[in-house]
């Protein structure tokens, strides 16, 4: 593992250092969050790679089968989020990495939208690197990041930031020929934000005390309920639909949702509203009684 101050640093660190060579192919899909979409442009650019986007459906839900068949000889990288940020969409990790395996693609997922709600097991998974930040489910502050790599894939990557660390830390001597750690430490250049790192070291001892896995039925639950509310007062939901094993991503769209947020607002339910839907992301720290509340402030569509 190794920290970052935001995840556009980690994916950047991630998209820079990779051994790529001029042409491979980059598969990426259109929902992405941008700091997982401009990185992997720049690189593009600068090594000559060609980067394709794989279109999602309007309800923002994808169809993976179809997306798993243009994993194909010369992709040399997959780039996509395991939750997407705009409706929840939750990427089946493993027959992804399945898919690369074959075709010897390297797996780079945006996980930030599930980790602290849903178990992840890194191996499991078979993503050769993700890269998270603190700042959602995990409950810390922005200023945290990391990136966690399932095997040594980073003794290939060259660091393109160099400090101290890179090398061993400031007491190391200085020569002309010194080569990076070989730990994934090699991509923290220089001090650490250790400020950044307090409260989440807090509410991960909470996470964890609970069970990832408790955590997330919870929050399963409850964002289940919010989603059949939502879906019988005659809203479109967005994303992976009511029933099928998702994130607690609620995204819905139709109505007057500018007027809806206002009112969510003033009764300070945190929310987000986009131009495709209003969001709602109940962790498991809410309760029913509140989903309840929520959704009697969501008036029934004419
Ligand atoms: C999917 C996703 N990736 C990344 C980020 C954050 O990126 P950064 O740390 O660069 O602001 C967010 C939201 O903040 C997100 O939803």
């Amino acid at each position: 593992v190794a920290f970052a101050p935001n995840l556009s640093t980690a994916v950047s660190l991630v998209a820079w250092g990779l051994p790529f060579h001029q042409r491979d192919l980059v598969l990426t899909i259109d929902q992405e969050f941008p700091s997982n979409v401009y990185p992997w442009r720049a690189v593009a650019t600068a090594k000559n790679l060609r980067l394709e986007t794989f279109t999602s459906r309007p309800d923002l839900s994808i169809d993976w089968d179809h997306f798993l068949t243009r994993i194909r000889p010369g992709i040399r990288a997959v780039v996509l989020s395991w939750v997407q940020y705009k409706a929840g969409t939750t990427a089946p990790l493993h027959e992804i990495s399945a898919a690369c395996r074959r075709v010897g693609a390297w797996l780079i997922v945006d996980a930030i939208q599930g980790l602290g709600v849903m178990p992840f097991d890194l191996v499991a998974s078979g993503a050769d690197v993700i890269c998270g930040g603190t700042h959602k489910w995990l409950c810390g502050f922005t200023g945290q990041a990391f990136m966690a790599f399932r095997d040594d894939l980073f003794l290939e990557m060259t660091p393109v930031i160099a400090g101290a660390r890179t090398y061993g830390g400031p007491e190391v001597k200085v020569t002309a020929d010194k080569e990076p750690v070989a730990t994934a430490s090699r991509f923290e250049a220089g001090s650490a934000t250790h400020l950044a790192s307090i409260p989440v070291a807090a509410s991960v001892e909470v996470l964890i005390r609970h069970g990832i896995p408790e955590i997330g039925r919870v929050s399963g639950e409850l964002a289940d309920r919010l989603r059949r509310g939502i879906h019988g007062k005659g809203y479109t939901i967005l994303g992976d639909q009511p029933g099928t094993p998702t994130s607690p991503l609620v995204c819905f769209r139709d109505g007057l949702l500018r007027d809806l947020s206002e009112k969510l607002t003033e009764h300070r339910v945190s929310h987000v509203l986009r131009e495709h839907g209003l969001r709602l992301s109940p962790h498991a720290f809410n309760t029913t009684a509140e989903v309840d509340q929520v959704l009697a402030l969501i008036p029934p569509r004419g």
